[in-house]
């Protein structure tokens, strides 16, 4: 039996336009977002930079959504409280960006905050069999972490399926990163998804005006799947 997982659309802002970070946030909350997703990048663990707390923090006052914080840096431990105190709400790290995942979800959840562990598209779902009850989340990347826009890799299926009989009916968010629209959202959620980041699907054109209908796209293609 599928657990019992509210769908969640959480746009990611690495495809916002920067130079009005503010109001893309507020025009997303508008919009319909369910949580905000926010993506750190730092050259080292993923081949791009994107920004860090100082920018988390200036626009985490905008909304009370969800700080939805996918940190795909090496090493992650020296930042988690930085980022819980900046604000984020869930703190995703990656199973790969570090020797002791254990310490490490540990650490998130002593900061008071919702442990998320993530899985490259290598990696496979036995990485995190050990810790599965020390994580609040489970993110499949469906493309290799590093730039928005990529294609969605289809072998994320069986992932997520892999992942979801994993998590069973424990209170456990699965979300899905990578290449999600309407076109990929219903197969995601059948596989057991319940929280869709997409970045380039909502944000594309950077117009405000086409967000809740691009939202409303994902959910409308997922909605009806998750019970
Ligand atoms: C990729 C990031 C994603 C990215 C998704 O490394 O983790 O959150 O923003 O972008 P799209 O939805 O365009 O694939
Ligand atoms: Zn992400």
């Amino acid at each position: 039996m599928k657990a019992a997982r509210p769908l969640r659309i959480a746009p990611s802002i690495l495809s916002a336009d920067f130079s009005r970070l503010g109001d893309e946030v507020k025009a997303i909350v508008a919009a319909g977002a369910d949580y905000i997703h926010v993506d750190v990048m730092d050259g080292h663990f993923v081949p791009n930079i994107s920004f860090g707390t100082p920018v988390m923090r200036a626009i985490r006052g905008l909304t009370d959504k969800v700080f939805d914080v996918h940190l795909m840096i090496a090493p992650a431990d020296p930042y988690l409280e930085d980022f819980a105190k900046g604000g984020a709400d869930i703190i995703t790290i990656h199973a790969e960006a570090g020797p002791h995942l254990h310490r490490s979800l540990q650490a998130i959840r002593a900061l008071g905050k919702r442990a998320g562990v993530a899985l490259n598209p290598a990696t496979p779902v036995s990485a995190i069999q050990h810790v599965i009850d020390d994580v609040d989340l489970v993110l499949v990347m469906s493309v290799n972490p590093g730039f928005g826009g990529q294609s969605f890799i289809p072998e994320s299926l069986d992932k997520l399926r892999q992942a979801s009989a994993l998590i069973g009916t424990r209170p456990i968010d699965l979300e899905v990163d990578g290449g999600i629209g309407p076109d990929t959202a219903r197969a995601v959620v059948e596989a057991g998804a319940n929280v869709l980041v997409a970045g380039s699907a909502i944000y594309g054109g950077n117009d405000p005006t086409t967000y809740a209908a691009r939202i409303e796209a994902i959910r409308g293609a997922a909605t009806g799947l998750v019970v």
